[in-house]
């Protein structure tokens, strides 16, 4: 181990060095970023970086660290240096091939453990379920013994291995099922709980946003109108979905209105609504068919 020397700079003064640095990159959370990366170098918590930020950082903390910022200033995600991101208070690993979960997709746990209180066992899908995010923290958060399924489904060979990486991680191999395939397609029906955050940006969203250039087009994209993967699961969604269920969409804002009209004309008289996230942005189509 290389100890520091007396002109060691502190871990303030590298950490405030690298926020200068990414934001002069363009960087929208600099000084998060540059915290959260020599916090993983240092191995400590929140508190435990800010009463060391006087403390000198060895030359080998600071090679490391000055590595992980050169890869932030070629806009790799943050969590993909770490190899992990919070959702639902839990982590999860992340890493190239696999969405980095984002906190506004919390807001569709949340709402769907609401839906699923005080009704009985079923069946609960997450299709497109990346590292697992949605599925995983909604079977870690169900109050209580429930006895249904949860199956999550994912195209991507990539995004499902981390998704059962995560899943034996937060003790769910029990509790969770992994399918690779189109959508919904492979499931036979039954479905009280639909649950998606599908990729539904378009082209141009993508590559005017530094940010999501590491991230899989797959994860991302949605097609030219970024609708395409939402339109085929919301076609498909009455065949899978038992009469009373329901389903919950994560979407762009500005798709909001175009969402809702594909929901409500999949299931007429249904009651559809969207969900702002916590920005106040249109960020989910929520839907309650009718009961048969
Ligand atoms: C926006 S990411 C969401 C990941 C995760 N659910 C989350 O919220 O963090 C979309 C996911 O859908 C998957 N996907 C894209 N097209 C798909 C398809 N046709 N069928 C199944 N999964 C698909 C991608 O591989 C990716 O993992």
């Amino acid at each position: 181990m290389i100890e520091p020397d007396a002109a060691s700079p502190t871990a303030g003064e590298v950490l405030r060095a690298a926020a200068v640095r990414l934001a002069a990159a363009g960087r929208d959370t600099p000084r998060l970023d540059a915290e959260v990366l020599l916090r993983h170098v240092l191995g400590l918590d929140r508190t435990g970086l800010f009463v060391r930020l006087r403390d000198p950082v060895t030359n080998q903390d600071r090679v490391a660290f000055e590595a992980l910022v050169a890869r932030r200033l070629e806009n790799v995600p943050v969590a993909y240096l770490t190899g992990t991101r919070e959702f639902m208070g839990l982590p999860f690993a992340v890493g190239p091939g696999v969405l980095v979960p984002r906190p506004e997709t919390e807001i569709l746990v949340e709402w769907a453990l609401a839906w699923l209180a005080n009704r009985p066992p079923g069946l609960v899908l997450d299709i497109g379920t990346g590292s697992g995010a949605i599925a995983l923290s909604f079977a870690a958060h169900l109050p209580g013994p429930w006895t249904g399924w949860i199956v999550a489904g994912d195209l991507s060979r990539a995004a499902l291995a981390v998704a059962a990486r995560n899943r034996a991680a937060l003790g769910l191999d029990g509790r969770v099922g992994l399918v690779r395939g189109d959508l919904a397609g492979w499931c036979r029906g039954g479905v009280d709980l639909l649950l998606a955050n599908l990729p539904y940006l378009r082209p141009e969203q993508r590559a005017a946003n530094p940010d999501l250039v590491a991230e899989p087009a797959l994860a991302l994209l949605g097609g030219g109108d970024g609708l395409d993967p939402i339109r085929r699961l919301l076609a498909d969604a009455p065949r899978v979905l038992v009469p009373g269920g329901a389903l919950g969409l994560e979407i762009d804002p500005a798709q909001a209105a175009a969402v809702e009209a594909l929901a409500r004309a999949a299931f007429p008289g249904a009651r559809a609504a969207v969900l702002p996230d916590l920005a106040g942005l249109a960020r989910h189509v929520v839907v309650e068919t009718t009961p048969g």
